[in-house]
């Protein structure tokens, strides 16, 4: 775990130009990994998804976030809420899967809380003396939206989000992602490490060649630029080539510059997206193990105007994209494993400055001991 402490340390007096590859240890230590979990993961902002999955008063889902079972909810109030799904009887969890409720019943012995997560009924318990049911509710986390996407903070102590995205807010604005709908969501675990997932994402050196037949007419490596990570956040632009044709309804807002890329971009640790005039691409990704992350991956489009046809196009691609890279990021985890990797340099900033801000935020967050 030192020497992956010492090899971020590293990257801290180094520029782009003189970047290398990470040790395999940053991607298969278990004491690193739970480093992350420890002190990234629990303390920072995670993305658990987006706010219209719960729209209406009533609408709920349920996740597990590093074993921390939640329920997010919107009440009457209107208020969206993320409270802790475990039972403050002897601990099952509330509820389960999605849907629309009135309250929630614990399925064990029927403890009943509302919307808001207090406690209405503990059969045959309420009354007792040493008993104060009225604050025995559903413990709230507390959460943050930006741009539609909803992000939780485990611990409670994160400073708050927005300020720190500042600087990336501009380059985003005009896409209105706010105003997007989820119309695509799959959850599924990938056999590979969460840092290879996030960095394959942001990365363009793999496009023209792992997505040739996909991603490449559209954003081709050579297209890609580079733009400066600010301290919660990096990216790059993927620009289209001249003669691509629009697809979709693309935003009023939006510059030619804007409608003719995609701004990748990734919010530390676990969201990374893409957004493009029509749709907007996404994974929210936690830690399983070393070698297994749970993603959540969604595609939210820009209004009602895409027709059926365009809708299946855009999800067919984005679900080939995603079986591509499944594909290579779970031999990439076979590769990392081997005693006999010794990494090599990074590619030009434009291609791979992305993989190398990332290294560089992790060692600001974990590099030192
Ligand atoms: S554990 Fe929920 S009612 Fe007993
Ligand atoms: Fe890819």
């Amino acid at each position: 775990m030192e020497s992956v402490r010492e090899a971020l340390r590293a990257c801290l007096g180094r520029s782009h130009r003189q970047a290398w590859g990470m040790p395999a240890g940053f991607y298969t230590s278990p004491e690193f990994l739970a480093l992350e979990v420890d002190d990234l993961f629990r303390k920072e902002w995670v993305c658990i998804g987006r706010v219209e999955e719960a729209a209406a008063p009533g609408d709920y889902w349920t996740v597990d976030l590093l074993g921390e079972p939640l329920l997010v909810v919107r009440a009457g109030d209107g208020r969206l809420r993320v409270l802790s799904n475990v039972c403050r009887h002897r601990g099952m969890p509330v509820a389960g899967g999605r849907g629309h409720a009135r309250h929630f019943q614990c399925p064990y012995h029927a403890w009943t809380y509302d919307l808001r997560g207090r406690l209405l009924r503990a059969p045959l318990i309420e009354g007792r003396e040493d008993f104060d049911q009225a604050g025995c509710g559903l413990p709230e986390v507390a959460t943050e939206v930006w741009q539609g996407f909803l992000f939780v903070n485990l611990d409670g102590q994160a400073p708050p989000l927005a300020p720190r995205l500042g600087g990336l807010l501009p380059l985003v604005r005009n896409y209105h992602m706010e105003e997007m709908v989820l119309g695509h969501c799959e959850t599924e675990a990938w056999e590979t490490n969460w840092k290879c997932l996030t960095e394959n994402f942001m990365e363009g050196y793999h496009l023209s060649t792992v997505h040739y037949e996909t991603l490449h007419p559209i954003t081709p490596t050579r297209l890609c630029e580079h733009f400066p990570a600010g301290e919660g956040y990096l990216g790059y632009y993927s620009r289209f080539p001249p003669d691509l044709p629009q697809r979709g309804r693309y935003h009023p807002d939006l510059t030619d510059a804007e409608r003719n890329c995609s701004v990748m971009f990734a919010i530390m640790p676990g969201l990374v997206a893409g957004a493009a005039g029509h749709m907007t691409t996404f994974i929210c990704m936690q830690p399983e193990s070393v070698d297994r992350v749970r993603g959540k991956r969604g595609i939210i489009f820009g209004g009602p105007d895409i027709g059926d046809g365009e809708r299946r196009a855009v999800v067919d691609l984005f679900e080939r994209t995603m079986a591509e890279d499944k594909v290579q990021l779970a031999n990439l985890r076979r590769g990392l494993g081997a005693r006999s990797f010794r990494p090599g340099p990074l590619g030009p900033p434009d291609v791979e400055g992305t993989v190398w801000d990332f290294y560089r935020y992790m060692a600001r967050r974990l590099g030192r001991g």
